[in-house]
């Protein structure tokens, strides 16, 4: 089962990371990386507590929602909604993919029994993809958490998965 966070530790978690960072615009992807990080995905609760913290600049041009909205959802290691455990990160970029990652990323969705973008309902794994994680020359790739796996076959998919209790 996904935890999710509770509204009074998201207050309390962006008060911390706003201290830490500075209540700036500037420090928005710091503050929403604290909490990335914290409950494993930003709490859509935690964008305004953050937008309600940031001063506006000089210029006087207001954070809207609607700006750490596209921030949070703009970079592929932020996620909006809780993620599993254990979090796999395909690469689907074009290197990768005539490597053979086609039938690596079907595997992974046959011994998980997920579709990409899925959370298992016991709340272990979350399939994603990721653009190009700068190690092409070993394709295909895949990270779980932050395990690198390179020249991947199919075949290997249920004994690395099975590294992970
Ligand atoms: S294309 Fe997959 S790591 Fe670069």
């Amino acid at each position: 089962m996904v935890q999710e966070a509770k509204a009074l530790d998201i207050v309390e978690l962006v008060e911390q990371a706003v201290a830490k960072h500075g209540a700036r615009r500037d420090a928005v992807i710091p503050i929403l990386n604290e909490i990335n990080q914290a409950f494993g995905y930003i709490p859509t609760a935690a964008l305004p507590e953050i937008r309600r913290r940031i001063h506006a600049p000089a210029e006087g041009v207001f954070l809207a929602d609607s700006h750490l909205y596209s921030a949070a959802s703009f970079y592929q290691l932020f996620s909006l909604k809780p993620l599993g455990r254990h979090v796999i990160r395909f690469c689907e970029s074009a290197p990768c993919h005539v490597m053979g990652g086609r039938q690596v990323i079907q595997a992974l969705q046959n011994e998980l029994g997920l579709e990409i973008g899925e959370t298992s309902q016991d709340g272990k794994w979350s399939l994603l993809t990721t653009s190009c994680l700068g190690v092409c020359g070993v394709g295909p790739v895949f990270l779980v958490d932050d395990d690198i796996y390179g020249n991947v076959t199919s075949d290997q998919v249920p004994e690395i998965l099975a590294r992970y209790k």
